[in-house]
């Protein structure tokens, strides 16, 4: 996927893979000490519940929330379930996954489950039927 992105000129490197539980519990911690708990929890998982520590998220491109305006934000989502992957956080639906839109953060699920959510313009949790 980033090869073909940067054939097309864009860029998405990846900024964030797998974490481990202390370093989800870094993130998290600094994030509560800047925003407080109620903000952060809108942004920011809990160390044990981060798709990064599944190792099937990753950030890639520009953690801004603007990204998914730009061309190469607007390509991975339109594009990302080719190579299975979905955009996890959807603008909203954020009541549905707990978190606020991040067009940055991408989940493996393989390319079947990919192609159907992003056709359908669902999140995972709809998909799965479990709200
Ligand atoms: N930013 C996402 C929700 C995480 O912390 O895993
Ligand atoms: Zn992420």
């Amino acid at each position: 996927m980033q090869n073909e992105a940067r054939s097309l000129g864009y860029n998405l490197s990846m900024v964030s893979g797998f974490r481990s539980y202390q370093t989800q519990q870094a993130i998290y911690n600094r994030n509560v000490l800047l925003d407080g708990e109620e903000l952060a929890n809108t942004y920011s998982a809990k160390p044990g519940e981060s798709e990064h520590q599944s190792g099937l998220a990753f950030d890639v491109g520009a953690i801004d929330d603007n990204f998914g305006e730009t061309p190469q934000g607007k390509w991975l989502h339109e594009n990302c379930h080719k190579y299975g992957f979905i955009l996890r956080y959807l603008k909203g639906k954020e009541d549905i996954t707990g978190y606020k839109y991040e067009p940055w953060h991408i989940r493996y699920v393989g390319v079947d489950v990919a192609t159907k959510i992003y056709q359908q313009g669902i999140t995972l949790e709809e998909y799965l039927e479990v709200n």
